[in-house]
């Protein structure tokens, strides 16, 4: 908890280390009741850090220090000072060995920083500052060293004991209790350090690299999840496969183990040859995990994999250059995903996630750079700007550069920097220089915050046979930045004919015409770009693929943005044709509702997809994509004012309107799909991914038909369905229902089924959270009793109070603020138990600028209360201090 005033920590102050740790040697003894630690530390003077010998100091947190000594002098306690979070000694020599013991309580460790128990295993997490909670260290990724590690505990508890790199010894003792030694050869930073210790079960299985070593692969969890880990494994090793072909690495060490953990605060973590996993991030078969799961598990599998090379070989200088790692691996993730499923797919729904939560984070209190310029609270840093619009500045780079160009800059970046801790400016560099380019202006992206906004108009002078675009690109302030210089933004497009057909690309200047698809780079406030040859007035096609994480606003007609549904050959542009047609129909609604008049649809959006829905030759995912709404959460971002009440009135409104009138097309897309999917043996494949995603959006909008036939088939999808897709949307359907009865029962049999499995009762939880059924806040409050919840277990607090307040807009922002109060009391609660899921549970609340004053004042009321609620932690603070700000 926070005592002093919290410290801001500025990039500008960077410093390298004063000293440098070439080994570490620890060794770990695990008892019930405390931990003993003891490490021996090789360390000398850095010597690009300036000359003579500086005091030395070590961070530790909640440490109790037992005994310390510098080259083998045990120090007494004039020999060094102990601040709140620091220990200071003055080394007399600029080579020597610094031993500490000290004990550590993982028993009593709720916030899962450091050392702490998962029901009854001993794991650790380190990233970002967790390893000053195990022992004294230069607890900063500039700092890197070898480690050895030897763990030893009671042998009938703990059969397994892990930590990072490869087994070298192991023993036991008399006394019941048994060690284990690992050395990992790669010199790291102490965030990836790990240690695992319990009695698990493995799966394992062998990876045959490029170069011929043979990798031995293991999953670890505990026993009765032994039947849940091919997937993973499989996601293992396609993952390792692909890294070698599409950037040609290749593994390092003999071994790589993955870890299943209960309680875990983030999705996983990529410590070096020993991945920690949330078990939702790992878990997965047919009966137990929706076709949502297993992607995630196989886009998490892989990110972390990727991370030994961007992140673990090639690791961050400080913790402002975060998104060197993540941002690069969560772009290199989304290519391994769309190159293993639907490429477009994976990039609709990347963009949606974007488009909602981050330009949200983006417009809120907390926006921030790309590369943030100050924290107070690292952790609070893990954010959707760092990785997911980190992974889209990534993916600019390449959009500008191609395919050949960034692979050059990418293997240079690596073969450069192999070793080392550094910075996105090195990263940025290698691509510059491996390309001859100059990305001063591009690396804008990472020091500005905000959304830009391109505003887009046209000019067709038929006599020139001419098109011109005009791009005025502004950004709104952010905290701390009051005026934006001009971004580099990569604009894909293409130009349609009447027809719908391709006109080939020549802007003025040009020898010839080349391509249907070209980025322009607008750099400027305000560019215009001339295409000659024009035979006739185009419909642009802009932004294709999303080549930029902007706003773009152009003037387009409902008919033109079903022209483009229709023609344009970009996929995700067809996609969006009709997400901006949706929006435009159901903000039309929203205004009607609002001025108290009848609602009237308009009906071009029900003939599109109607159009869709017959043309059975289209890929059933894209069908399923385009017939999904635009979310309650994206309107909210995209309004002025938010009016909640009205955002789910329209849109439940549409839902009704469409799944009346294109009941015939959806029942006969319902009955061929679930037919199919009743006759085939599940597979976690893009083909059928996309056959239960069309089969599941039908039957939740025909269930709008309220009729005792559908109703019927409903139920039978839920009792008979073999796999978690079809049971779990068939329950979402059902309980969001008026069948009062058969929603009760449905639930019952549900959680008597699985109330073993704690990962499909936090679907079981999620369901009933996000439910919009008036009584929201009530039901999530009993569940809150139930046996199976529990506010230790972050994947619980997330599957039902996260839901409730991310997904269940109109429960949450009731008017009388009862659901900000709940939130207020929780977020209060857990600071004190673990302040990372405290301070993450309190985003919704940072959102109060986009209410009406009445939710403003109740939202910034309860802000208040937190702050005034006693002693805080730093992630706590942080927040709710810049939210009041
Ligand atoms: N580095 C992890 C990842 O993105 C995330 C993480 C951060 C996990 C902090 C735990 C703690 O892969
Ligand atoms: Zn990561």
């Amino acid at each position: 908890m926070r005592t002093e005033q919290p410290k801001v920590i500025h990039l500008k102050d960077y410093q390298a280390p004063e000293y440098l740790i070439d080994e570490t040697h620890l060794t770990f003894e695990l008892y019930e009741d405390r931990t003993l630690v003891h490490a021996q530390l090789v360390m000398r003077r850095n010597p690009a850090a300036g000359s003579g010998l500086p005091p030395l100091e070590l961070h530790g947190q909640d440490l109790e220090l037992v005994s310390l000594s510098l080259n083998d002098r045990e120090l007494g306690l004039g020999d060094y000072q102990l601040g709140e979070s620091t220990l200071t000694l003055q080394p007399d020599s600029a080579e020597f060995t610094l031993d500490s013991s000290v004990v550590i309580r993982p028993e009593s460790n709720t916030a899962l920083e450091g050392l702490y128990k998962s029901g009854s295993m001993f794991c650790t997490q380190c990233e970002a500052e967790g390893f000053r909670k195990i022992t004294w260290y230069l607890d900063r990724p500039d700092v890197m060293s070898k480690f050895t590690t030897t763990v030893s505990a009671e042998q009938h508890a703990y059969p397994i004991l892990l930590s990072n790199g490869n087994p070298i010894a192991s023993g036991s003792e008399d006394d019941g209790r048994h060690w284990a030694t690992w050395e990992d050869p790669f010199k790291k930073p102490a965030y990836l350090f790990a240690l695992v210790a319990g009695d698990l079960w493995c799966v394992e299985d062998s990876f045959t690299t490029m170069s011929g070593r043979e990798v031995a692969l293991r999953i670890y969890v505990e026993p009765e999840n032994i039947d849940k880990c091919q997937h993973a494994m499989d996601s293992l090793k396609k993952s390792m496969k692909w890294d070698e072909e599409a950037y040609g690495r290749e593994y390092d060490l003999d071994i790589f183990m993955i870890v299943a953990v209960n309680d875990f605060n983030m999705g996983a973590m990529e410590n070096k040859g020993l991945n920690i996993f949330n078990s939702s991030a790992v878990l997965a078969r047919a009966e137990t995990a929706t076709d949502a799961a297993h992607q995630r598990v196989e886009a998490i599998v892989a990110h972390e994999y990727f991370h030994n090379w961007s992140g673990n070989r090639v690791t961050c200088r400080d913790w402002f250059q975060l998104s060197l790692k993540e941002g690069f691996t969560v772009f290199r993730d989304a290519q391994f995903s769309s190159d293993m499923n639907s490429a477009t797919v994976k990039r609709i729904e990347d963009v949606a996630y974007l488009r909602t939560h981050q330009f949200a984070e983006d417009a809120g209190p907390m926006a921030h750079s790309v590369r943030p310029e100050s924290f107070i609270e690292i952790s609070n840093f893990y954010t959707l700007t760092v990785y997911e619009k980190g992974a889209e500045v990534v993916r600019m780079i390449q959009t500008l550069l191609g395919a050949e160009g960034f692979r050059k800059g990418s293997d240079l970046y690596f073969e450069r920097h192999d070793g080392q801790a550094v910075t996105v400016d090195d990263f940025v560099k290698a691509m510059e220089d491996a390309n001859g380019v100059d990305l001063a202006q591009f690396k804008r992206w990472y020091s500005q915050s905000g959304t830009p906004r391109l505003v887009v108009s046209e000019q067709y002078d038929p006599q020139a046979q001419s098109y011109s675009l005009t791009f005025r690109q502004s950004c709104p302030p952010t905290p701390g930045q009051p005026n934006k210089e001009p971004f580099v933004i990569p604009v894909a497009l293409g130009l349609l004919d009447a027809n719908g057909a391709e006109i080939a690309l020549r802007l003025q200047g040009e020898d010839a015409a080349s391509g249907t698809t070209r980025v322009l780079a607008v750099s400027e406030a305000e560019q215009t770009f001339t295409f000659v040859d024009v035979p006739e007035r185009p419909l642009p096609s802009l932004l294709r693929g999303f080549s930029a994480p902007v706003k773009l606003e152009f003037p387009y007609s409902r008919d033109q943005l079903m022209f483009l549904m229709q023609h344009d050959s970009d996929g995700f542009n067809r996609w969006e044709a009709g997400q901006q047609l949706s929006v435009q129909v159901l903000q039309e609604l929203i205004g009607q509702y609002q001025r108290g008049e009848p609602l009237v649809m308009d009906e071009r959006l029900t003939e599109a997809l109607r159009s869709l829905l017959q043309n059975e030759t289209l890929d059933a995912a894209m069908v399923a994509e385009m017939l999904s709404l635009p979310s309650e959460a994206y309107l909210t971002e995209i309004s002025e004012v938010a009016d909640v009440d009205a955002i789910h009135a329209a849109r439940e409104f549409a839902r009704r309107e469409l799944g009346n009138g294109l009941f015939e097309p959806l029942y006969q897309r319902y009955m061929t799909n679930r037919e199919v999917s009743r006759q085939t043996a599940y597979e976690a494949s893009a083909e059928h991914f996309a056959r239960r995603a069309l089969q599941n959006i039908a039957l939740a909008y025909l269930m709008f038909s309220e009729r005792s036939d559908i109703l019927s088939l409903c139920l039978d999808q839920f009792d008979n369905a073999d796999n978690m897709t079809e049971r779990l949307s068939a329950l979402a359907s059902l309980i969001n229902s008026p069948f009062e009865e058969k929603r009760a029962k449905a639930l019952e049999t549900f959680a008597e089924h699985f109330k073993d499995n704690p990962l499909v009762m936090d679907q079981w939880f999620s369901v009933q959270a996000a439910s919009p059924l008036p009584g929201g806040l009530e039901r999530v409050q009993a569940l809150m009793l139930h046996p199976a919840f529990t506010l230790k277990n972050p994947n619980k607090v997330r599957a039902l109070i996260g839901a409730f307040a991310n997904q269940n807009l109109v429960n949450f922002h009731r008017a009388d603020g009862s659901g900000y109060r709940f939130l207020a009391d929780q977020v209060i609660t857990l600071n004190a138990l673990n302040p990372q899921i405290a301070s993450r549970l309190l985003a919704p609340l940072t959102r109060w600028r986009k209410y009406d004053s009445a939710r403003q004042a109740l939202m910034k009321g309860e802000l208040e209360r937190i702050l005034a609620s006693g002693e805080l932690s730093s992630d706590v603070y942080e927040v709710v201090s810049k939210s009041l700000a």
